[in-house]
Formats: structure tokens, C-alpha cells, sequence
């Protein structure tokens, strides 16, 4: 089957996830590619057509070793027929756990055939250049690795006559799904720093929970926020952090202990 168009669909608050679902449309080198981006909380989706021609490429970043939980509501308004789906997680050079098999399960349940997968590596959302873990990944190497991806999933549906001769991809994982407590992680937050903070605003409107308001100081709804760091990484005075004891505590460990060099895995 010869695809026309790539759909892009994808939840990412650092931009990893996106640039990698970029680097494999360009590896397809499809006449049409459209971007479904999930990360805002205002985003609608649109029900996919199921046309002969169409592919889909959903990517979510990984929290704990699952797909970040904002991801899977608004991948789920997403609704298709028997369309092909390539299904990618980013992580942050620890693990991916068992984010891709939840993936590609969440991604069939709304009626696309997961055809292939990827775990690729994107800078950890904790990391800073004090701190750093995968900093300025995905990097040249990964992107190229993202478009040899791209060109092979083309190969694969080129040798197929049409999506009822597509097999269903076999994906890493644990079923069931190893259980992760959240609650540590719960009620901690991003704060800002009054003294360097010049209320720009930059960081309230890049939110994907709406956890940020501009008042006379910078308002944060504690429970809201995911700790995704979008607003640290973004704000241009250094005022956003997130600098919790036991965050700390947690992330200086995974920083100290997983530095070896992860390298993307593909599955097709
Ligand atoms: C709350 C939270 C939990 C995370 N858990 C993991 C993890 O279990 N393993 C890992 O390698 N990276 C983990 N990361 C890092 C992200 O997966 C990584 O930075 C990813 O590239 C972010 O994607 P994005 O740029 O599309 O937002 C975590 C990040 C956050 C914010
Ligand atoms: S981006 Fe930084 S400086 Fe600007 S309002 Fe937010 S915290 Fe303050
Ligand atoms: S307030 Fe929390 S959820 Fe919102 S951008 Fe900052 S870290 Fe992410």
C-alpha cells in the first residue's frame, strides 16, 4: 500500500516527541504530512477518515516507566478504522518500562493497527546543564536512526497489498503492566523564584495542564501540575525550577546511575 499521508499525533511538553515523529515522516517522505498536537489542554482532535493512503505516528514521552497519564485521554479522542499506526515513546536514557506495549494496547483499543514501534532517547525533562542526563538528545545520530525508521516502515507497507495483509507488531513489555505508586511524585510541583521572575508570561501559556496563572506573582495549581518542566525549560530568566528535596533526592540518583548511552530500538 502506498502511503499519501502521515498524521503526526502527539503529547509533548519538552518537544523530544515531536522532533522524533518529524525525523520519521521525513524518513517516509510522504506527499502530505499533518501534525495532531495533543500537549495544550484547548486541543481538539478530529475523527481520523479511514482512507487507503493514511498513516498515523502517535508518540508520548515516558513518566515512571508508563506513557505520561495527560497523553492518554487526549490520544483516546482519536478515534480510526483498521488505519495503520506506528506507535513511538521518548525517554529520558533510564527506561522505557512498559510504555510502548501500553501504547501500542491504547492506540489498538481506539481502532488503529499498531504496525511498528520505536523507543527512542530525548534530554531527560529533569535534566539541566548542572545536572545533565541525554542533554541535547535527540542528536544528530538519533535523527538519523528516526528517518532510517521512517524509510523502513514505508518498505514494510510497500510489500504489502493492502491494510488486511498488515500484521500486528509484537511490542516489549510486561502484561500486566508492572504497577507504579504516583503518590510520591502527587503533590509536588514547579515553583518560581519572586526575585529573578519579571512576570514575562512566557511560561502560563505553555502549560498542557493550565496549571499556571500571571497574577501579581506567578500562581501554580499545585495539584494540576505533572512536573513535565516545560515552563523551567522554557522561561528565559531561570525563575521556573523545580527543586523539591525529595525530587532531588530521586532525580540526582537516576542522573548518577544512568548515564551510559542509550541508543533508540525499533520495532517492525
Ligand atoms: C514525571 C516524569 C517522569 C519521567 N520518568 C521517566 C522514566 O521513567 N524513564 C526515563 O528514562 N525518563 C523519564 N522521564 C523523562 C522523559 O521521558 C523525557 O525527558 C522525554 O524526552 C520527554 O518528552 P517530551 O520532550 O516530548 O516532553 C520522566 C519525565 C518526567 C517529567
Ligand atoms: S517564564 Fe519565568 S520569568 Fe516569565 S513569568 Fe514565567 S517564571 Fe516568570
Ligand atoms: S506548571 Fe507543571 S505541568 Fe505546567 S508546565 Fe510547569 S511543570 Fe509542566
Amino acid at each position: 500500500m502506498n502511503v499519501k499521508t502521515v498524521t503526526l499525533a502527539y503529547y509533548s511538553p519538552t518537544k523530544t516527541t515531536q522532533k522524533i515523529l518529524q525525523g520519521i515522516a521525513e524518513g517516509m517522505h510522504a506527499e502530505n504530512v499533518r501534525h495532531i498536537d495533543l500537549t495544550l489542554p484547548e486541543t481538539q482532535t478530529t475523527p481520523q477518515d479511514e482512507k487507503e493512503g493514511d498513516l498515523i505516528i502517535i508518540g508520548a514521552p515516558v513518566y515512571e516507566g508508563r506513557v505520561a497519564q495527560t497523553a492518554i485521554p487526549r490520544l483516546q479522542q482519536i478515534k480510526a478504522g483498521k488505519t495503520p499506526a506506528v506507535v513511538v515513546v521518548l525517554y529520558g536514557n533510564r527506561d522505557y518500562e512498559d510504555a510502548l506495549l501500553e501504547l501500542g494496547d491504547l492506540t489498538e483499543d481506539v481502532g488503529f493497527l499498531p504496525i511498528a514501534g520505536g523507543a527512542f532517547i530525548g534530554e531527560h525533562s529533569f535534566a539541566s546543564e548542572t545536572r545533565p542526563l541525554a542533554n541535547g538528545r535527540p542528536d544528530d545520530q538519533d535523527m538519523a536512526k528516526a528517518r532510517e525508521f521512517g524509510s523502513n516502515i514505508r518498505t514494510k507497507l510497500d510489500n504489502v497489498a493492502s491494510i488486511d495483509d498488515a500484521v500486528r507488531v509484537e511490542l516489549p513489555g510486561n502484561t500486566p503492566y508492572i504497577f507504579r505508586d504516583r503518590s510520591p511524585l502527587a503533590d509536588r510541583a514547579a515553583t518560581t523564584i519572586e526575585e529573578t521572575c519579571t512576570l514575562c508570561g512566557t511560561c502560563a501559556p505553555l502549560c498542557p495542564v493550565g496549571a499556571i496563572t500571571i497574577e501579581d506573582t506567578v500562581v501554580t495549581d499545585n495539584l494540576a501540575c505533572t512536573l513535565c518542566n516545560a515552563c523551567v525549560k522554557n522561561c528565559p530568566t531561570g525563575a521556573r525550577v523545580v527543586d523539591d528535596p525529595m525530587l532531588n533526592k530521586i532525580v540526582n540518583w537516576v542522573c548518577k546511575n544512568y548515564q551510559a548511552r542509550r541508543e533508540p530500538e525499533i520495532f517492525i
